[in-house]
C-alpha cells in the first residue's frame, strides 16, 4: 500500500515519521508542494493522497487526481469547504477529514485573543516598547464583567465556553443545532439576534458553509451592542470584512480578534517581511490598536499537528484497505 501527503511542513515531518515507524508495511512518499492540477501526478500509483487546507480543491484539481488513479483523499484539517463535492461526487471520491484534532488550540487560542483585547494588551506593549512605563491610559477590563456570546457550540464553541466560565464571564450561546450539555446550563438564547443584543463580546464558532456566509455583516453589527468585541477564528467568510471595518471606524466595534480571513489564500503563511501587504485591508486591520490580527495560527499547536497527521494517515490507509473510517466526509 502506497500513501502520498501534499504540502508537508517541516513541523508535520516528526509526526509522519512516527506514524511510519508504527507502520512500516505502508509506504509513503510526501512533498512541501501543495496538491494542484500539476502536482497531481506526483501520487500517480499511491492509493490514498493526504492533503490539508490551504487551496481550494476544485474541479480541475479532482479530476487531474482521479486520472492518476487516486480517487481516496485525506485532508489533514477539519474544514471541507475549499472541496468541489459536486465534482467529487461525478468522480466517486472517497473524503475523510479530521473533524476533532484539538478542539482547545482553537478556542484557547480565541479566548486569549479576547482576553488581551480586553487588556488592550497591543497598545501597552506598544507604549512599552518606546519605554513608556506608565499606566493611563491603557486601563482594562475584566473578562468576568463581560456577558460573551459564543456562536456554535460544537467541540470548539464548548471548550470556549468552559473557559469563559473558569474566568467567570456570563455566556450566552446561540447553535442551529443545539448540544445537550450547553442546553442543560440554561445557556442558549433563542435566535442570533437576541444574542447580539445581549452580548458585549460574540465569538463565533461556526463552519464556513454557504448558509454562514458574512453572517457578520452591517445589519448583524447594527443588532449588536455599542462597542462589541468581535472575535473570529473561526472562517474568514464568515464576516464581510468591509463592515466589520466599517463598524471599528465608527466605534460601533470597540475591538477585533480576527484568525481567518475571506482573502488569505495566498496571504497568510507567507513572510511578507520588508515587503508591502498585497491586500491594503489587511495593512489597515493590522495596523490597529483595537484590532489583532494572527495569520490562521488558531489550529496550530504541537498537539494538533500531530492529531491531524496521525488520523488523517490511519483514514488514509482505511480508504486503501477499502473500509469507511469514522471520519470519513458523508456526502
Ligand atoms: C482546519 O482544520 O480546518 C483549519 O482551519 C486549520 C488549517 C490547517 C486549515
Amino acid at each position: 500500500m502506497k500513501i502520498f501527503a501534499y504540502g508537508i511542513r517541516d513541523d508535520e515531518k516528526p509526526s509522519l515519521e512516527d506514524w511510519k515507524s508504527t507502520h512500516p508495511e505502508v509506504e509513503v512518499d510526501y512533498t512541501q508542494e501543495l496538491l494542484t492540477p500539476e502536482t497531481a501526478k506526483l501520487a500517480s500509483g499511491s492509493d490514498s493522497a493526504v492533503v490539508y487546507q490551504q487551496l481550494d480543491y476544485t474541479r480541475e484539481t479532482l479530476t487531474a487526481l482521479s486520472e492518476v488513479g487516486v480517487t481516496n483523499l485525506s485532508l489533514r484539517n477539519v474544514g471541507t469547504d475549499n472541496i468541489d463535492f459536486e465534482a467529487a461526487k461525478e468522480l466517486n471520491f472517497n473524503i475523510s477529514n479530521v473533524p476533532v484534532y484539538s478542539p482547545n488550540a482553537i478556542a484557547e487560542h480565541s479566548m486569549i485573543q479576547l482576553s488581551r483585547l480586553l487588556r488592550r494588551t497591543k497598545a501597552l506593549d506598544a507604549k512599552i516598547a518606546k519605554h513608556d512605563l506608565r499606566w493611563a491610559p491603557t486601563i482594562g477590563r475584566e473578562v468576568r464583567m463581560q456577558t460573551v456570546g459564543v456562536i456554535g457550540t460544537g467541540n470548539i464553541g464548548r471548550v470556549a465556553i468552559k473557559i469563559l466560565q473558569g474566568f467567570g464571564a456570563k455566556v450566552v450561546a446561540y447553535d442551529k443545532f443545539p448540544n445537550a450539555e450547553i442546553a442543560a446550563q440554561g445557556l442558549y438564547v433563542d435566535s442570533l439576534d437576541e444574542l447580539y443584543a445581549q452580548a458585549d463580546a460574540v465569538a463565533l464558532f461556526v463552519p464556513g458553509v454557504p448558509e454562514n456566509h458574512h453572517m457578520i455583516d452591517a445589519s448583524a453589527i447594527a443588532k449588536m451592542k455599542d462597542g462589541v468585541i468581535i472575535m473570529n477564528a473561526s472562517r474568514g467568510n464568515l464576516m464581510a470584512i468591509d463592515d466589520i471595518i466599517d463598524g471599528l471606524n465608527s466605534g460601533k466595534i470597540s475591538d477585533f480578534g480576527m484568525d481567518v480571513y475571506e482573502e488569505e489564500v495566498g496571504l497568510f503563511n507567507e513572510d511578507w517581511s520588508n515587503k508591502e501587504f498585497p491586500d491594503s485591508k489587511i495593512a489597515d486591520l493590522i495596523s490597529r490598536e483595537n484590532v489583532l490580527v494572527t495569520p490562521h495560527t488558531a489550529f496550530y499547536t504541537t498537539k494538533a499537528v500531530l492529531e491531524m497527521v496521525h488520523q488523517s494517515m490511519d483514514a488514509a490507509v482505511a480508504f486503501a484497505n477499502g473500509e469507511t473510517p469514522s471520519i470519513a466526509v458523508k456526502y
